[in-house]
This record gives C-alpha cells, sequence and structure tokens, in this order.
C-alpha cells in the first residue's frame, strides 16, 4: 500500500512537471531541487496539523531576477488542495500589515497590533506564501523584524521569495547592522534555497500567447508618433479628456480615463509622491495603464526611478497591461551604474515588455 505521504509529494511533483510540459518550460537543476524541497513541503501540510509538534520547517527561496522563483511558489501554490493558504506580494501584504498595524483599536486583548494585523491577515492558514521579500529601507526594517519574529513562532509555515540571500537583506551598509538579528533569525528558522542559475528567462524565448496568462508580458514600450500606437487605438488623449483618478487616500491626475485603461503623464505617476499603495489601487482598478513622456532614466530623480521600478512591480505582480511611451527607459543606462536599488529586477522586467513590441 503505497504511503499517503509519498501520494501527496508525487501530486505536487507531478503538478510541477505537467504545468512545466504545458508552458514548453525545461526546468533549470536549481529548479528541479526547489520542485522536489516544495513537494516534501506539500506531503507534510497535508498531514492533519494535530499530528505535529510544529508546523513544518519555512522555506527562503532566493536567487537572480527571473529564475522562475516566483513561477515556482506559484506553482506550488496552485497545487496546495487545501485551501486554508495564503499568498501575497511584499508591497501588498506590508501595505495592509502597515494599515492593520497603525489602525485605531488595532491592539485587541492585550495582543500586540502586529498579532491582531496578523490574525486578520492570515486567518487560519496554514501556509503562507509571501513573494518578493526585501528590505530597504531603514524606517520599515524595525516592522519587518517584528513580523519575522512573530511569524515565525506561529503554527503557519512561510515560503518567501527574495533576489537577495539572507546575509545580503538590508544592502545598506549604514543600516544592515539594524537587521542583522533578523538575518540570524532567517538562516537560524528557514530552510535556504538558492535557484542562483545561469539563465534569466525573462530575457530567453519570445513571449508566447501563454506567458503564465500575465498581460504585462503583451505590454509595449513605445516611440511617440509610432504606428503601433494607431493600431492599439491608442489617439493621444485631448485636453477635454483630462481627469483625475482615486489612488489611496489621494486623487492623481490623468490625462484620460477610458473604459479600464488610465492615461497618465510619467511625472504624475513616477514624480509626485506617489507610493505602492497607489499603484495598487490603479492595478485593482484598471488593466490598462498608458505612461507617456518616459525620460531617460537617468533624467528622472532618484525617487522617480525608484517609483517606476516599484509600478513596473506591480504591473507585473497584478497582471496589469503596461504601455509606456517615450524613451527606452533603459537605453541610456551608464554601464554598471546602478540606477535603482532593484535595477536588475526592473532591467529583467522591461526587456520581457519590449521583447513583445
Ligand atoms: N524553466 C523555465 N523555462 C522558461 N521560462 C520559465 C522557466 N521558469 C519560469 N519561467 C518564466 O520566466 C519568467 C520569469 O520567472 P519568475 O517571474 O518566476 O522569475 P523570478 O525569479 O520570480 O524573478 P524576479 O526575481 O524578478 O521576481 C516568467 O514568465 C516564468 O513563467
Ligand atoms: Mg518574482
Amino acid at each position: 500500500m503505497s504511503n499517503p505521504v509519498d501520494k501527496h509529494e508525487q501530486a505536487m511533483r507531478r503538478h510541477f512537471h505537467e504545468t512545466a510540459a504545458r508552458r514548453g518550460f525545461s526546468l533549470a537543476p536549481a529548479q528541479e531541487a526547489a520542485v522536489e524541497r516544495l513537494a516534501h513541503l506539500a506531503a507534510e501540510l497535508a498531514r492533519p496539523a494535530w499530528t505535529f509538534p510544529k508546523p513544518p520547517r519555512d522555506l527562503y527561496v532566493w536567487g537572480p531576477v527571473g529564475r522562475g522563483k516566483s513561477w515556482l511558489v506559484d506553482t506550488f501554490y496552485e497545487g496546495l488542495p487545501d485551501r486554508r493558504k495564503r499568498r501575497l506580494h511584499f508591497h501588498d501584504f506590508f501595505r495592509r500589515l502597515h494599515d492593520g498595524v497603525t489602525k485605531p483599536g488595532s491592539r485587541r486583548d492585550g495582543r500586540s497590533a502586529v498579532d491582531s494585523a496578523l490574525d486578520d491577515l492570515l486567518g487560519d492558514s496554514r501556509v503562507l506564501v509571501f513573494d518578493e521579500f526585501h528590505a530597504h529601507d531603514a524606517g520599515d526594517a524595525m516592522l519587518i523584524a517584528r513580523l519575522f519574529r512573530t511569524l515565525l513562532d506561529r503554527r503557519i509555515t512561510l515560503v518567501t521569495t527574495s533576489n537577495y540571500p539572507p546575509a545580503g537583506l538590508m544592502p545598506d551598509p549604514l543600516y544592515h547592522h539594524l537587521f542583522e538579528p533578523t538575518i540570524t533569525l532567517i538562516e537560524q528558522r528557514m530552510d535556504v534555497l538558492d535557484v542562483t542559475g545561469p539563465v534569466d528567462f525573462r530575457r530567453l524565448a519570445a513571449p508566447s500567447a501563454e506567458n503564465g496568462g500575465r498581460r504585462f508580458a503583451t505590454g509595449l514600450c513605445l516611440s511617440p508618433g509610432d504606428t503601433a500606437l494607431d493600431a492599439l487605438g491608442l489617439t493621444t488623449p485631448a485636453a477635454a479628456e483630462a481627469t483625475t483618478v482615486p489612488a489611496h487616500l489621494r486623487e492623481l491626475p490623468a490625462r484620460a480615463v477610458r473604459g479600464d485603461l488610465a492615461w497618465f503623464g510619467f511625472d504624475a505617476l513616477c514624480e509626485t509622491a506617489t507610493g505602492v499603495p497607489d499603484y495598487l489601487a490603479l492595478a485593482e482598478r484598471f488593466t490598462t495603464l498608458v505612461l507617456d513622456e518616459v525620460p531617460p532614466l537617468p533624467d528622472a530623480t532618484a525617487d522617480g526611478r525608484q517609483r517606476f521600478a516599484n509600478l513596473i512591480d506591480v504591473a507585473c505582480d497584478r497582471d496589469l497591461r503596461l504601455i509606456l511611451i517615450g524613451c527606452d527607459p533603459l537605453a541610456t543606462l551608464p554601464e554598471g551604474q546602478s540606477l535603482t536599488r532593484d535595477l536588475d529586477r526592473t532591467a529583467s522586467r522591461l526587456a520581457m515588455l519590449q521583447r513583445a513590441n
């Protein structure tokens, strides 16, 4: 008689291989190793919680951009039969946690605000998939530290992805030491899986119609006056179309709103004090975002470049179709110069956007 644990492990392994085959992927060796580890985790999660003194060990999956980390954890998540699961993108998770912690009355029954906010976010989930974890902002370091301590002590298994090995988190040498206790905790309590391989899959083949069903891949990066704009029915907005669009706790000036498409100037979205919560609000309301007057990135301010990178992240994560009009933002990058803290990721994502052009 087959062992029921093996049955779940095999089912997850098969799910990975079938999903990869459907997409025409051949898995990189580092991905294969991750599949094995995730299949094992699926089997552990299939056991009743009361049979465990502790929840299955947490996983920290890291590697450079485009190595298929999000694909791995998304496919794992889809393949888990138990509905007690939660998947959140780091930006989104942090925004919600932050809102929860600062909400009046968030302290209940003497429990900490972080605990209460997590209760609301996690419910009875046994596994939390937490994509694209990073820590840059010294101001966020303390909340992230509390978050990890609290999460790692809960009866929930955490599966995170990151572009950084634990020791590389909070890269700014001025603040790195603030984060060292959290790094130690991650290294002790999580199994660290390195999926560094030679290939950035986003730069590999031309995107197929079935690029994970991600609309982002059909996005375009165009120069003004490009005939492709006519082909898409994207006529330059008339002055009378100017309007405002509600974002997170503010209104943003748009050049036009046409059904589920919103058209903005680069400055309105990236050179004013907008943030990830605003982009998330736009992604909830619209399916296509047009951004015109995109400058060469060295001409934007440092904050503008970082906001642009965050916008690309949100667009990619939320399957938002993004049409950029203006300069190729990466064409004039000085060799080896890092314009944003996560430029690699932005470049990898823009490369995918441009290939579709
Ligand atoms: N083995 C593979 N062969 C071809 N394409 C793949 C493979 N694995 C993943 N992909 C595809 O490559 C693209 C990049 O993968 P993914 O988004 O998972 O990368 P990532 O490691 O999460 O990158 P980032 O660090 O930028 O978040 C996606 O479109 C994904 O579906
Ligand atoms: Mg990813």
